[in-house]
């Protein structure tokens, strides 16, 4: 019999898609649960997820913790590329997707499967990002979308999962659909389907306002990597929680854009991501401060690239490496601290930075006494820079050269 590994959320679709695979399709179901640091506050005990999971009908149901991994590696990534999709979503879902496929093709291995399957369905970008990463690891597995084929509306799920006794808390009532991980929250669906709508509170819960004194905090990189904060050094992903808590209480970190999908369709999200939007901001301040002009202006073109292969479903892809070894190499020196200021309802200033690496030189910058740059120097070079414009308006003439006359 035909072997499958599922990428288990332990949610409505990914219970009813084990059931339904196995009858409709003959085939048996290993349920892998990725912890990328999901249902931070509401989590079920994996015992309980777990449970579901069997009385679906999985036949094993394991779980990965791969919280340090998804900070380490792709959040760590994420902000020397001060990654945001059309300038403003830092990929909160895209980030977590490859964490999830490498961890899908490793358990494959481990349980001899033949496919691997995703609870997607194809309106999304996220089918994309399963089936393309799992081809780039593993092109030998067959990667299988049931959500796709199935045809059942949410409450045919539903029913569907009390035919078959599977414990499930969903209701058919449920309004949005959320996702999560340490980088933060996507909320879609609901009243949000209306681009106008204002986006209800009730499904927030990171950047709901909870203190109106404003925080001041001072994060410290190495390296282009955020150690510490306030001078206490942390592993990434306990400082991206601390930040998402102490950020999100003011206010700090709310997204509400409208996106391009990979499959052709706009759509209206809310984000909640304050630790992924400061720590962004952070780095690419420090940055001004330590990176040379021209390395400076070439990342800021590949950082727009680099978050679209990413968002597109080409972490691993021969491009992405490429611009990751690029972006390495221009971290060496992203050495400092930042200090920013988060003030209620959801503001956030950058007030200092430095760093022992600066290409920032008082003497060359000051206009006070101290002042080391040597005047007499720019004359030569201004007529130089200047000539090609100068002998254009002598042989053609620069038009509008006058002002309009009243
Ligand atoms: N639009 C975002 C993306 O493609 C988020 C999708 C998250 N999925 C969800 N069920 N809310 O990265």
């Amino acid at each position: 019999m035909k072997r499958v590994v599922l990428a288990y959320s332990g949610g409505l679709d990914t219970s009813v898609a084990v059931r339904w695979m196995m009858q409709e399709w003959d085939v048996e179901v290993v349920c892998v649960l990725v912890d990328v640091g999901q249902d931070a506050d509401t989590a079920e005990s994996f015992d309980d997820i777990r449970a579901r999971a069997m009385a679906a009908g999985a036949v094993e149901c394991v779980l990965v913790d791969a919280r340090q991994e998804m900070a380490e590696e792709f959040c760590a990534r994420a902000i020397a590329a001060n990654a945001r999709y059309e300038g403003k979503y830092p990929l909160v879902s895209a980030l977590s997707r490859p964490v999830i496929v490498r961890h899908l093709v490793d358990q494959a291995r481990k349980f001899n499967a033949q496919a691997v399957a995703h609870g997607c369905t194809g309106k999304g970008n996220d089918q994309v990002r399963f089936e393309v990463g799992t081809h780039a690891l593993a092109p030998d597995l067959e990667v299988l979308a049931p959500a796709r084929n199935w045809g059942l509306t949410r409450a045919d799920s539903v029913d569907y999962a009390q035919k078959w006794n599977i414990p499930i808390k969903a209701t058919k009532d449920k309004i949005y659909s959320i996702d999560e991980n340490l980088w933060g929250r996507a909320v879609e669906c609901g009243a949000m389907e209306d681009p106008w709508a204002t986006p209800p509170e009730e499904p927030m819960t990171l950047t709901r306002v909870r203190t109106h004194e404003p925080v001041e905090l001072t994060v410290s990189f190495v390296a282009g990597v955020p150690v510490s904060l306030d001078g206490v050094e942390m592993p990434l992903a306990e400082l991206i929680k601390t930040l998402n808590d102490r950020a999100g209480a003011t206010g700090f970190g709310r997204l509400d854009m409208v996106e391009n999908r990979r499959v052709g369709i706009k759509s209206r999200e809310v984000y909640e991501c304050p630790a992924a939007l400061a720590l962004i901001a952070a780095h690419s301040d420090l940055e001004d401060l330590v990176l040379e002009r021209d390395v400076h202006h070439e990342k800021a073109r590949l950082e727009t690239r680099w978050a679209e292969l990413v968002y597109d479903g080409l972490w691993f892809s021969p491009l992405k490496e490429a611009l990751d070894a690029f972006i390495a190499e221009t971290q060496v020196h992203v050495t400092g601290d930042v200090r920013m200021r988060f003030e209620a309802p959801g503001a956030m200033r950058i007030v200092g930075r430095r760093s022992p690496k600066a290409l920032y030189d008082y003497g060359l910058a000051t206009y006070d006494a101290e002042d080391t740059f040597q005047h007499a120097d720019s004359e030569g070079y201004v007529k130089i820079y200047g000539l090609g414009v100068k002998t254009w308006a002598a042989r053609q003439g620069a038009k509008n050269a006058t002002p309009p006359r009243p």
